[in-house]
């Protein structure tokens, strides 16, 4: 289900970007460098340094070596002018709203969000006079739709492709162009695709943001962000945003997802081959109503996919005949598979959006985005997917 010429090419350039962005370095893993701020060699060098006559770090809210080992790579990785850090994936998406938008603003997005995102937008953007203006994702391929949302007071246009929960595909060049038009920024949620079989900025994207607690960091073990993109707006979001409000990575998770991105490239051919065996297998299931993964030729989303990515990710969802009383059944049955929310991880974690991640919409709002109440998301691991499929069938066969 992937190119594999393409990929292969991708691969190369994930294990070479250990070097990317900086010259040559001896150590072979990254330095941690674990210090909350710098010693000048006299006053003169700090004030220096202040001034912005030398180069320099000084305090590890501002820089650090380690934190810009990261964003080199996360910068190459995502064909990226630059990046930057944040101390989560929700850090990232307020610092770009926050950057971007001022009181009067407005925003417009694909409704179908990670909840936390759609909090944020929907309900404490409107604390500094910024409006979120949703279009459903049924509607999000419609250029004249998108357009009548937006105005001279939109600051920038937001999706998450695939979507979390529902595996929405959003065509990326036709936002990019509306934008474009408009001379605004089209950003795009990276998380679910990772730069390695999607690059939104190569498709008329202005920024990338992930939650880095997902795929890159890859084990569960931290909480970062990663906004990347063109050079002025990172230098905007830095000045204007992460210096002050102060919402930085650890040096220390940044050395954990350094860590995890060796890795990135394998897990994600393995996340991706095991849920295109799983959505066929769950999609031929008798107690299933409907799975939803955009490799799947009955997706929507399927021929957009197939144009916009490399491999169509390790995420799934799937609602059951029984509804929300039997999808909650098989969560509870699982053994193998880990009841919990979060994604990305080496191991398959199974949960119900409707009652979890998605609780920030109200039921009439999941609707809208086309959240089904019975929708259960599968982050599926990279263990053998026999012992997965083993796992979910016999939770199935427990479902009444
Ligand atoms: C697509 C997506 N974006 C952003 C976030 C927020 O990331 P974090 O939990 O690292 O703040 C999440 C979290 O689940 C997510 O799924």
């Amino acid at each position: 289900m992937t190119g594999s010429s393409r990929r292969y090419r991708m691969k190369t350039r994930v294990v070479a970007e250990s070097h990317a962005g900086t010259d040559w370095e001896p150590d072979v893993v990254p330095p941690l460098h674990m210090t909350s701020t710098f010693r000048f060699r006299d006053s003169d060098h700090g004030a220096d340094i202040f001034a912005g006559r030398r180069d320099g770090y000084v305090y590890t809210r501002i820089g650090n070596p380690t934190l810009d080992r990261l964003h080199a790579k996360l910068a190459d990785l995502e064909g990226a002018e630059d990046a930057a850090s944040t101390a989560s994936g929700m850090a990232a998406v307020a610092s770009v709203a926050l950057t971007l938008a001022r009181p009067g603003d407005n925003l417009v997005a694909c409704s179908t969000l990670y909840g936390g995102t759609y909090a944020l937008f929907h309900h404490h953007l409107r604390q500094f006079d910024i409006e979120a203006r949703f279009i459903a994702p049924r509607e999000a391929g419609d250029a004249d739709r998108l357009k009548a949302l937006v105005d001279d007071r939109t600051r920038f246009l937001y999706m998450e492709t695939p979507a979390n929960p529902t595996l929405d595909i959003v065509d990326i060049s036709l936002w990019a162009s509306v934008a474009e038009k408009r001379d605004i920024p089209l950003v795009v949620d990276n998380t679910f695709s990772t730069p390695c079989l999607q690059l939104p900025l190569a498709q008329g994207a202005r920024l990338a943001v992930h939650s880095a607690t997902k795929y890159l960091g890859g084990h569960a073990d931290l909480i970062g962000g990663i906004v990347a993109g063109e050079k002025n707006l990172i230098d905007r979001i830095r000045t204007e945003t992460l210096h002050h409000f102060g919402p930085v990575l650890s040096p220390f998770n940044a050395w954990l997802i350094l860590r995890g991105v060796k890795t990135l490239d394998v897990r994600m051919q393995r996340h991706c081959e095991n849920a295109a065996t799983l959505a066929v297998r769950l999609e031929g299931h008798p107690k299933v109503k409907r799975v939803y993964y955009p490799g799947l030729p009955a997706h929507p989303g399927h021929a957009v996919a197939s144009r916009q990515m490399r491999g169509y990710g390790g995420m799934l969802a799937f609602e059951l005949k029984g509804g929300t009383a039997a999808g909650k059944a098989s969560m509870d049955a699982v053994q193998l598979c880990t009841l919990a929310v979060s994604l990305g991880e080496c191991a398959t974690l199974i949960q119900h959006p409707a009652s979890m991640t998605h609780s920030t919409y109200s039921p009439a709002e999941r609707r809208a985005a086309g959240i089904a109440d019975g929708l259960v998301r599968l982050s599926v691991g990279i263990e053998d997917v026999e012992d997965i499929w083993e796992d979910l069938d016999r939770a199935l066969a427990a479902v009444p």
